[in-house]
């Protein structure tokens, strides 16, 4: 099916979603279960972001009635950002999951056999005059990995490494983008009729990986560039554009980063390679083979995983180098340490680079230190994985401009405050 912008109207009114050429959406950061404490939901998060590298042991997924149904598994969990976008005519708003690490648009439809709880009332296709079933035929419907033909109708199914799940009617629906009702797309999303996992308060998940069925291939832009808050009281953008218009307004050094293959059966993820570590001025010495399957660059992982090795290493440097001793918070997914005499966020923290092909990333203390003062603890915002592969989360991203330039395919970044303007 041949999918286009169909209508691309600038408004004078709405100058900040629309500027000249290409398409900025506001991000929002996902307040979810405001009731717990920070260290909770950092625990949360943590857990969540293991249980998504740990995908390729995660095969049996007892709990969910379709893996009979052959669910390919992505990488997923722990998204912690938002794009609100509208469905349907009349549009109607929600939020949907940035994820960088699949390749799906979907969201709760009724009738609901089984539907996660959501921020928004469920989309009912019924209330819309745009919306249609797509058939067995349809282009993208074939490139879905796992799919049925029920009635001439495409019906879907999609799995993630955290044990989210969603199953429906592939179909067709006009999407608004911006908070204006101007630039509208023909979109093919998955209608889910049986959910299960974790939403984090979203209505759904927006797909931004390589495959067809994702948002970025649908809509045919050939980069997109994010720059994320960790200040829920801010909003960062989400910008769709060609090279030239994601680096616009960029002020710092631009590193890139040649995207590689990822390993068989994630091969429409973002993968590049990671080369190593610098704590303060040392350069930890790992061995290069621990990193040769590549990195995950992710938007949905929270927590950035590395390999277990790589990050024994790490730690190891941390404790030594800011005099840390072990903590009764910590779990099998996150390594806290007590500070009894001094606040954790006055604890002193050394340079960490993350070093990749083509990119040093220079880490903030926030970027890898989260500090409970309350709780006299600080923990790290990283972990290991005995996954192949690595996984760039997002809380090493924040306060980054982190460019997808699809066209000439790179991955770049510049150091950014983040804030919508
Ligand atoms: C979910 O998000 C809504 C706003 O979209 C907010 O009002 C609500 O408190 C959030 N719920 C949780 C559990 O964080
Ligand atoms: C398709 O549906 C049929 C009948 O309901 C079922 O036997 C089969 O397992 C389904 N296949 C997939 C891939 O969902
Ligand atoms: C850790 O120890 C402190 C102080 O004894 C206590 O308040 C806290 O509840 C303990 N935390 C856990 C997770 O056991």
């Amino acid at each position: 099916m041949h999918i286009s912008l169909l209508l691309l109207i600038i408004s004078l009114a709405t100058p900040t979603i629309c500027i000249l050429g290409d398409i900025q959406l506001e991000l929002t950061h996902v307040d979810y279960g405001h009731q717990l404490t920070k260290l909770e939901l950092a625990k949360r998060a943590a857990s969540r972001s293991q249980a998504r590298a740990a995908l390729l042991t995660s095969k049996a997924h007892n709990s969910n009635p379709l893996s009979r149904a052959n669910i390919p598994f992505y990488p997923s969990g722990g998204n912690e950002y938002a794009l609100d976008l509208a469905i349907g005519t009349p549009p109607r708003r929600y939020p949907f999951l940035l994820d960088t690490g699949s390749g799906l648009i979907w969201t709760q439809c009724k009738p609901c056999s089984r539907c996660l709880s959501q921020p928004s009332p469920i989309f009912d296709p019924f209330k819309s005059s745009t919306f249609s079933r797509l058939p067995c035929s349809n282009k993208l419907c074939q490139d879905l990995d796992s799919k049925n033909c029920t009635k001439n109708h495409c019906m879907y199914s999609y799995g993630y490494g955290d044990q989210t799940y969603t199953y429906g009617g592939f179909s067709s629906e006009t999407f608004t983008f911006g908070t204006s009702t101007n630039i509208k797309a023909q979109i093919a999303f998955g209608c889910g009729y049986i959910n299960g996992g974790n939403l984090n308060n979203c209505s759904g998940i927006a797909g931004f990986s390589k495959a067809a069925t994702s948002l970025v291939s649908q809509l045919g832009i050939s980069g997109f560039s994010h720059c994320m808050t960790d200040d829920i009281n801010k909003r960062s953008l989400l910008r769709f554009g060609t090279k030239e218009e994601i680096y616009r307004d960029i002020k710092g050094t631009v590193q890139t980063s040649k995207f590689i293959d990822g390993p068989p059966g994630y091969e429409t993820l973002y993968f590049i390679a990671m080369t190593g570590i610098t704590v303060g001025t040392k350069r930890l010495s790992i061995p290069k083979s621990v990193f040769n399957k590549g990195t995950l660059v992710d938007s949905g992982t929270t927590f950035s995983q590395l390999p277990e090795v790589a990050y024994n290493k790490l730690k190891k440097a941390l404790i030594s180098d800011m005099k840390l001793s072990a903590s009764n918070e910590s779990t099998s997914q996150i390594d806290c340490f007590s500070s009894p005499s001094i606040l954790p966020s006055r604890v002193k923290a050394p340079k960490v680079i993350l070093h990749f092909k083509g990119i040093d990333m220079n880490l903030a203390r926030g970027n890898y230190i989260l500090d409970f003062d309350e709780e006299g603890v600080l923990c790290l915002a990283m972990g290991p994985t005995t996954n192949s592969f690595g996984i760039l989360g997002n809380k090493q991203q924040i306060n980054m401009q982190v460019m997808y330039d699809l066209k000439n395919s790179k991955l770049a970044i510049a150091p950014n405050q983040c804030y919508k303007k």
